[in-house]
């Protein structure tokens, strides 16, 4: 209900802009090549596997700019990296950071979404200029969900794969990078106590609020934030893709 709701907002937004379409739901029959590889948003800069994340000291290698990347296996395991910037309209100066990394399994469901199960070793880091902690590390243990997805071709980017997010509402193009994951060994990697149980919430990585300040973040107090803010989004792709929903 939530996914029409927002579909169907998408829709109202751009039909007018392109015209008439017919209503297609993405489905795994859809997609032109398979969801098997590496993928990455914008510039590509920000790329699964260890050129992102070293789970065994829980630090992250900082990419040149912002960006998300997916990587899923044929045996059912995927891998996030996500690095994103976020401004405050009514604090400009107050950047807030957020580098993130999970892997686990995934499932393509009948119904065109995809679930995500993290082994439970995923972490990320937050750095937010105006906080009182300004820089800390926590666990990041979210099973996530993806409401559709599909896959079209550019004829001069390539394969492009579009997530929708649980709401409906969609991330940024990846064009495909590898069609072998670069991804980090597909089992857990680091020691984790899971947490005393806490209510189950639906919510987008970085609005995790289950803080656990890691010894590691004091470490990671070195790196500073450019001022980049905002994942880079090719918006006639974006049009393209929303339209062959309507
Ligand atoms: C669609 O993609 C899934 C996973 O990438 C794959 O298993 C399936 O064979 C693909 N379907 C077609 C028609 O290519
Ligand atoms: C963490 O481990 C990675 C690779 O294992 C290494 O490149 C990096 O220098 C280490 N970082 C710290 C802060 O020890
Ligand atoms: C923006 O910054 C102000 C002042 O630090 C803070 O109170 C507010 O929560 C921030 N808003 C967001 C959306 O981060
Ligand atoms: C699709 O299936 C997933 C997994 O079973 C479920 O969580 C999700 O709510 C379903 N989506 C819709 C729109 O029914
Ligand atoms: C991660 O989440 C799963 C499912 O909610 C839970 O079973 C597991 O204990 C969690 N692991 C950690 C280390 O928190």
């Amino acid at each position: 209900m939530q996914l029409l709701a927002a579909l169907a907002a998408a829709a109202a937004l751009i039909s007018p802009v392109l015209g008439q379409g017919t209503t297609i739901q993405y489905t795994p029959t859809h997609n032109i090549t398979t969801i098997y590889g590496t993928w990455a948003s914008g510039s590509k800069n920000v790329i699964t596997g260890p050129s992102f994340a070293s789970p065994n000291n829980v630090s992250f290698h900082y990419p040149a700019t912002t960006g998300m990347s997916y990587s899923f296996t044929t045996d059912g395991y995927y891998e996030i990296a996500r690095y994103r910037m976020e401004g405050n309209g009514s604090a400009p100066n107050c950047i807030t950071g957020v580098m993130n990394w999970a892997h686990g399994k995934y499932t393509l469901q009948p119904n065109g979404s995809i679930t995500m199960t993290p082994f439970g070793d995923g972490y990320q880091q937050i750095q937010d200029a105006c906080a009182a902690v300004s820089n800390f590390m926590q666990d990041y243990n979210d099973t996530e969900l993806y409401a559709q997805w599909g896959i079209s071709r550019d004829t001069t980017l390539g394969y492009i794969l579009q997530l929708y997010q649980f709401d409906g509402s969609p991330l940024p193009p990846q064009y495909q990078i590898s069609t072998s994951p670069i991804m980090l060994p597909t089992q857990p990697l680091r020691n984790v106590t899971p947490p005393p149980e806490t209510p189950s919430r639906k919510r987008s990585f970085e609005q995790e609020e289950n803080v656990q300040v890691d010894a590691a973040a004091t470490n990671g107090a070195t790196q500073i934030w450019s001022a980049n803010v905002g994942l880079a989004v090719v918006g006639g792709t974006a049009l393209a893709m929303v339209s062959a929903l309507l």
